[in-house]
């Protein structure tokens, strides 16, 4: 049961999607701070409630209609209460949303989420219902459908953040690749890099902060370029002067378009010490056919040389993709095409979609949505068996190997216990016992061990002792366990030793 008691305004914001709606998020929750705001995690409570939304599946957007639907009844008794719908689906839909929800009061596109503080004002003033988003991509110029799409990264709030030490940078909006099956293009607008000062200015603030991993976004984060006068500056470039950046330990990028995928970046997660050695490059699928109907703009050998580089240049690589099944017209052969491809590529982990059929797409317009829904999940399935026998077998030799762990903070286990008893008492004569800890290898393998508070946020040796699939289980190497706390009774004694 919610009250809200106190005068602060309260702030519930519930986000789907992708990372680009995470980090959106994000600086919203920062911008209305500004205003005063405080957030609860009840709608009840809220005075005003945001959905941050995703357009990519059918699903993603049937979650919110029907988040929007359970607000009906709040809204009639407390018409106070700010109703808005930000992201993807509001860009797609536009006015939709106020005739599917009308008490809703703000419709605001990924382009315009700058905008959200104003109109949540004036929305609470009575201005009625507030609809910003940006031109489609055929109703002006180039140049004035990009100036529609702002991108918005300013402040950063690190309580919004699961961990302060990892942070989303956006580097690029947009995308200009046209995947026949993508709303994408539609809806975040042309491809449009990032100025390089601006990025690194974000770093070095991040980096003051405590941030020790930085995560570069881009829907084709590889295909980044940016032109100054004679110049342009790529990701690998960008990746040289990020490096330089005190205090940022770790850089990653997602998500990389295979086309992109040049041998200068190769170089650069190579050699730069502070680059993970993980690439997510989405193949989608495995057969020739569907790729072309996909309009990926390249086959499946072409897919299978650009990896065969990637690993020669980069070893121990970690290589991660996505897969559509059940895209329009696709076989039986097509999809045993697939999961062939899936076994000979061995990709540390794949993440498997069920092809959903998105209106104003050239796919939805060119092509019949004729795969079952059964169909498509008995592959989603099989295909998801596969992949998980392979990443389990990936794992296991790192078994008894020493790896090195960016820890970013309790397990979901340890999370879990938490929420059930409340987190352990901290502080002068109450050493943190232990707690269950997850982080990362450098080449993005998830990894559980037992640890202390003290140490999230540090990079540590970890032995390996078990694996499964998606996770290895680690002891921590006990001479580094962090940094000592020396007790002034004990003889200076450390006391956090593990
Ligand atoms: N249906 C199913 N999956 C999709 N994706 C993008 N569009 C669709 C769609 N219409 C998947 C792709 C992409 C990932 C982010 O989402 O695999 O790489
Ligand atoms: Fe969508 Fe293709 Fe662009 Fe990725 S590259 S965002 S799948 S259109």
């Amino acid at each position: 049961m919610c009250t809200n008691s106190s005068m602060t305004k309260k702030l519930y914001i519930e986000t789907v999607g992708c990372q680009m709606n995470v980090l959106d998020s994000e600086l919203v929750v920062a911008s209305l701070r500004k205003e005063g705001y405080e957030l609860t995690d009840c709608t009840a409570d809220a005075d005003t409630i945001l959905f941050n939304t995703c357009s990519v599946r059918q699903h993603a957007e049937d979650k919110i209609y029907s988040a929007l639907g359970r607000l009906k009844h709040a809204k009639q008794t407390h018409p106070d209460k700010v109703i808005g719908v930000l992201g993807c689906m509001a860009q797609k839909d536009q006015r939709l949303v106020f005739e599917r929800a009308p008490y809703v009061d703000l419709v605001v596109g990924p382009g315009q989420i700058h905008q959200v503080p104003r109109l949540v004002k004036e929305a609470r003033a009575g201005a009625g219902q507030q609809l910003e988003v940006s031109l489609g991509r055929k109703e002006g110029s180039r140049d004035a459908i990009q100036r529609s799409h702002a991108s918005f990264d300013p402040l950063r709030d690190p309580a919004m953040r699961p961990t302060p030490y990892q942070a989303y940078v956006r580097i690029m909006i947009g995308c200009d690749k046209f995947c026949t099956y993508c709303i994408v293009p539609n809806v975040r607008g042309p491809e449009q890099s990032r100025p390089p000062s601006e990025i690194l200015a974000e770093a070095h603030q991040l980096a003051s902060e405590g941030c020790k991993e930085i995560i570069l976004l881009g829907q084709t984060v590889n295909s980044y370029r940016y032109r100054h006068g004679d110049r342009t500056t790529r990701l690998s470039d960008l990746l040289y002067e990020l490096q330089e950046v005190d205090g940022i330990e770790r850089i990653r990028f997602i998500t990389n378009y295979p086309k992109d995928m040049t041998d200068d970046l190769l170089a650069a997660v190579r050699d730069l010490p502070k680059s993970s050695r993980y690439l997510h490059v989405p193949v989608q699928s495995g057969s020739d056919r569907v790729l072309e109907r996909m309009k990926r703009g390249y086959t499946v050998d072409e897919y299978r040389a650009m990896l065969g580089r990637v690993r020669d240049w980069i070893p121990g690589v970690a290589v991660t993709s996505d897969f559509i099944v059940g895209f329009c017209g696709e076989t039986d052969e097509d999809f045993a095409q697939t999961c062939k491809l899936v076994r000979q590529l061995r990709f540390k982990n794949s993440y498997i979609f069920k092809y959903s059929e998105r209106p104003g797409t050239k796919g939805a317009e060119r092509f019949p949505d004729d795969v079952p829904d059964a169909v498509k999940k008995a592959r989603n399935n099989q295909l998801l068996a596969i992949q998980n026998a392979i990443s389990e077998e990936d794992n296991q030799p790192f078994l008894g190997r020493q790896v090195e762990v960016l820890v970013e903070g309790p397990s979901k286990a340890a999370l879990k216990r938490e929420k059930q008893t409340g987190p352990p008492p901290v502080g002068p004569g109450k050493p943190a016992g232990p707690l269950q800890l997850t982080g990362r290898t450098r080449c993005d393998r998830i990894v559980v061990f037992e640890g202390n508070r003290r140490q999230i946020g540090q990079l540590l040796p970890v032995t390996i002792y078990d694996a499964n699939a998606l996770t290895l289980f680690g002891t921590v190497v006990t001479q580094h366990a962090g940094p000592e706390l020396f007790a002034l009774s004990s003889g200076n004694r450390p006391m956090n030793r593990l």
